[in-house]
């Protein structure tokens, strides 16, 4: 049996850890903010809630979709059955496609917690340094607390914060060269007084400064009223808009929901921002052998297979398996 250390609770780091616990070893993960599920997100306010990060995901690797069925049966997610329609310099185009797009019940994390259930979970633990014993690992946190020792460390952060843990000389450095910083999101959740009559759920906005609405309140176990939208705005305009305000971003919601064809919208009643500055990559980053053998560290993470859910699942699933065949 091993003792592994997994920095980050969102989907890759949980899937790695419950899946070598499945196989015997022990994990104990850091977590730094409150919450588990990293960017599958949900903000509850008074009265309603919106996801704020990811805002649904799909399947395209056989393996995954027998443990999204898995998550189905467990009542973690479900389809949403949405069609996104596009909205370009011509208007509201439809788009229809096969595509099933599903979400976490009743919240977005719902299957990080489900997969979490009985780990070792250290939260508001800010991992800031990683001390290498013999052939143990030690980690420290940022307010000087010890913790180990370990066989190998998991970093399953966004890239920037797992290239600042990754020690000199590792050889995962080397695919990460080149690699450019995650890009940035601002994400809006507003609600309205009254419905607000507009016919699509969603739409992959093409032209302005928004490129995602869609109806929080149409996703299933979420309450129908009141209705609540969350806009996602381009990596290029939250980048030079880093500090917006509430107003600016609702302005430039408004006038994007507006463009679906309701030129008269009702009142905001409520809203909140949230500013994500590791939402995506900026270059496609593939890592499939994502072990240091010497090191005994290992990385994981939607970046390393190309931003999608589906993705960090599979990084952390491909982890897990190296990792038990090298402890067998
Ligand atoms: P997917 O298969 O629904 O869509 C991928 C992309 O293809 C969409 O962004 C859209 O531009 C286009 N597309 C898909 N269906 C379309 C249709 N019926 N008509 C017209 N265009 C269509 O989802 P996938 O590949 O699983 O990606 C997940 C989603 O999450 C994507 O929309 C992706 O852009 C988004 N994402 C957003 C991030 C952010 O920071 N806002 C970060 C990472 C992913």
């Amino acid at each position: 049996m091993a003792v592994f250390a997994v920095v980050g609770a969102g989907l890759s780091g949980m899937t790695l850890a419950r899946e070598l616990e499945q196989a015997g070893h022990r994990c104990q993960v850091f977590e730094k903010s409150r919450g588990r599920g990293g960017r599958l997100a949900t903000r509850r306010r008074d009265g309603w809630q919106a996801d704020h990060g990811a805002q649904y995901f799909t399947v395209r690797d056989p393996a995954f979709q027998q443990e999204v069925d898995r998550w189905v049966a467990e009542g973690w997610v479900a389809p949403w059955p949405v069609a996104p329609v596009v909205l370009n310099g011509d208007g509201v185009q439809s788009s229809p496609d096969e595509q099933t797009r599903y979400v976490g019940t009743p919240t977005m994390n719902a299957m990080v917690q489900g997969l979490s259930e009985g780990l070792d979970l250290f939260v508001q633990t800010r991992v800031d340094r990683l001390e290498r014993v013999g052939k143990q690992w030690r980690l420290w946190d940022d307010q000087g607390e010890q913790y180990g020792q370990f066989d190998a460390v998991l970093l399953t952060a966004p890239l920037a914060q797992s290239l600042a843990l990754l020690p000199p000389g590792s050889n995962l450095e080397v695919p990460l060269r080149g690699t450019t910083a995650m890009l940035p999101c601002w994400a809006l959740a507003i609600t309205f007084s009254e419905p607000t009559g507009i016919e699509a759920d969603a739409a992959f906005v093409k032209t302005g400064v928004v490129n995602w609405l869609a109806r929080d309140s149409s996703k299933p176990g979420r309450a129908a009223e009141p209705e609540t939208w969350v806009a996602h705005f381009t990596a290029q305009w939250s980048a030079n808009h880093l500090d917006a305000s509430d107003s600016l971003l609702e302005q430039q919601c408004l006038a994007a929901l507006r463009r679906l064809g309701q030129p008269e919208l009702p009142a905001v009643s409520d809203r909140f921002k949230h500013r994500w500055l590791y939402a995506r990559s900026g270059t496609e980053t593939r890592l499939d052998a994502a072990f240091d053998t010497n090191l005994a560290i290992g990385l994981a993470g939607d970046w390393t297979q190309g931003d999608r859910l589906e993705g960090a699942w599979r990084s952390g699933h491909r982890l897990a398996k190296t990792l038990i065949e090298q402890w067998a």
